[in-house]
């Protein structure tokens, strides 16, 4: 099947090159507000961020931080709405978030970002639907918000309970999608008993991805192939088009291209076309897939 695939840079809060009701599925993985390998996109992306860090710095006030989370949470929202505009009707967003824990001005506090989206969502006007935990194995349990189970040794009451789990937050914009009877495509795309037993349960033990080599590839903190590969699977039909606007290294392109979807990601940052490219394998495209790049 012919499938067409655009990589666009730029900055998925407007999405001009999408129409209206033009997209599936968005299945995506944003930085996460208040985990501190994103404080500089945030700041940088948006201005008013960075202020706010400085005043936090030279206030030392508390309530800057909530207004830092609530900030972050806002520059996300404008990617949500523009998702609800170009979904079809019954589209599916499926948002893999963690939430954050973190000390600032010395004070250790949970950052609950997938309840936040949520209620952001819901405002937007998606349906929530079940969400599933992904359960990383390898995490360690934290002392204070920091390193391993260290100090507190098997006293209570100051241990912390460990952040294994992130979410994977699924909307719904409108009603269930209609679809002709008997259409080929839908049951071409049918998945076997066990993948419905599995992915439809709300618990995944998926390992994360391997440290990639360079500094680049870590940057994009990558979901791993299965994640993707998954959602696409249970939420769309070949043939349809998925969308990714926080693409970091490509995973999502990757994983419609091999399962005969179209696709569209946005990344903001042009530096990590490179690695986009490699994964996406531009170069080993064959007559079946056109992948264009789109520089704003
Ligand atoms: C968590 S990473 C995505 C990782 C991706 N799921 C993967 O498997 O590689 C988030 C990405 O969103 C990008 N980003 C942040 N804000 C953006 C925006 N407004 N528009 C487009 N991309 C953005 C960041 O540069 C970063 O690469």
């Amino acid at each position: 099947m012919h499938t067409e695939h655009k990589i666009i840079i730029g900055n998925s809060q407007q999405m001009p090159e999408l129409a209206d009701s033009s997209i599936h599925l968005m299945v995506t993985s944003p930085p996460y507000p208040m985990i501190q390998m994103w404080d500089n996109l945030f700041a940088k992306a948006d201005p008013k961020i960075g202020a706010l860090w400085q005043k936090l710095e030279a206030d030392g006030k508390e309530e800057i931080v909530g207004q830092i989370y609530n900030a972050m949470h806002d520059y996300l929202a404008k990617v949500w709405r523009e998702t609800w505009r170009v979904l079809v009707d019954g589209g599916i967003a499926c948002i893999n978030i963690g939430d954050a824990t973190r000390s600032v001005n010395g004070k250790f506090k949970l950052y609950p970002n997938h309840a936040r989206i949520t209620e952001i969502c819901e405002k937007i006007g998606f349906t929530t639907l079940p969400y599933i935990l992904w359960k990383k194995p390898t995490t360690k349990p934290k002392y204070k918000g920091k390193g391993a189970f260290l100090g507190s040794g098997f006293l209570p009451p100051n241990a912390y309970v460990t952040l294994d789990c992130e979410f994977i937050l699924i909307f719904r914009k409108g009603n269930l999608r209609k679809l002709p009877p008997h259409d080929p495509k839908r049951y071409d795309s049918a998945f076997t008993k066990p993948q419905r037993d599995e992915w439809f349960s709300q618990i995944w033990t998926l390992k994360g991805t391997r440290q990639a080599a360079s500094q680049l590839e870590r940057r994009t903190a990558a979901y791993p192939d299965e994640i993707a590969d998954r959602l696409i699977k249970m939420f769309s039909i070949k043939g349809e088009t998925v969308l990714d606007p926080f693409l970091g290294s490509g995973t999502t392109i990757k994983v419609a291209l091999q399962n005969e979807r179209n696709s569209v990601g946005y990344e903001i940052d042009d530096k990590v076309l490179p690695v986009i490219s490699k994964k996406i394998g531009t170069s080993k495209v064959n007559m079946a897939t056109e992948v264009q790049i789109i520089k704003r």
